[in-house]
């Protein structure tokens, strides 16, 4: 784990309130893997901002951000430019190890889709992805993650692109008959209980991310307390620390 200042290398807008930065970190980039993330020093904030990891370059040694402005802290990080250097404190968290002896199918809802292509393209060109959003409007990386798996589905709430409903509606015909599949999600809690839900169901093993308010980012503030349920008992345990990736079956939703 380090904190430094690093460059933004580029800026994208992907759409009204979602950004894209590229950073130069060569040291980060390569203690970097799909599912963690990092914690940004937004100015004149003291708690700063978890922003999960999108993509890897180790050879260019960048990674990728994508991130939605949700307050004034995330609204100060969109209006850096390139050549601007950000306060990052990372790589955080324990990630995703996706199976590749397996079938997997990677589910992101919303804000949640960007740890989802690291973790698609970590898997390989066989990966099957479920997008939800909750209109066409808010939609962001469908190319990117063409580019990267063999079947993109997408699910918009309101019907204007893709399947009418939910991420669970397709996520529940790609499932049908099959244990073998893996299934990794990430975005917001009703959407994750949900795929925790069908996939109990149906007998499948389902890892999740889960999106908790943060403080420190490294287990010391209690600030992302989750609840866990194992052989063993129920635990509170941190979401940044001994996440943010979890057994969806031991997670208590
Ligand atoms: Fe402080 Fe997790 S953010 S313990």
């Amino acid at each position: 784990m380090v904190q430094k200042p690093y460059k933004i290398k580029t800026v994208e807008q992907l759409n009204e309130t979602t950004f894209r930065f590229v950073i130069d970190c060569k040291d980060l980039a390569e203690e970097s893997w799909c599912g963690r993330f990092v914690n940004i020093y937004c100015e004149g904030k003291t708690l700063r901002r978890p922003i999960s990891i999108c993509e890897i370059d180790k050879e260019n040694g960048t990674i990728t951000l994508v991130f939605e402005v949700r307050g004034e802290g995330t609204k100060w990080l969109s209006e850096r430019k390139a050549g601007d250097e950000l306060d990052i404190l990372g790589p955080l968290g324990n990630g995703f190890f996706p199976e590749k002896d397996k079938r997997a199918i990677f589910v992101g809802g919303g804000i949640g889709c960007p740890p989802m292509l690291g973790a698609a393209e970590d898997y390989g060109e066989n990966a099957e992805v479920i997008l939800g959003f909750r209109s066409q409007k808010q939609m962001i990386l469908l190319e990117d993650f063409k580019r990267v798996a063999k079947d993109v589905s997408v699910a918009t709430n309101d019907g204007s692109y893709g399947v009418k409903g939910f991420v669970t509606d397709i996520l529940k015909e790609k499932l049908a008959g099959d244990k073998d599949a893996i299934v990794y999600a990430c975005g917001p809690m009703p959407m994750l209980k949900g795929i925790a839900a069908l996939c109990e169901e149906q007998q499948v093993k389902c890892y999740v991310s889960l999106e908790e308010r943060m403080g420190c980012g490294i287990g010391a503030c209690l600030a992302c307390a989750c609840e866990i349920h194992d052989k063993t008992g129920t635990h509170v345990l941190h979401v940044c620390k001994n996440g943010p990736v979890f057994d969806a079956s031991e997670v208590v939703f």
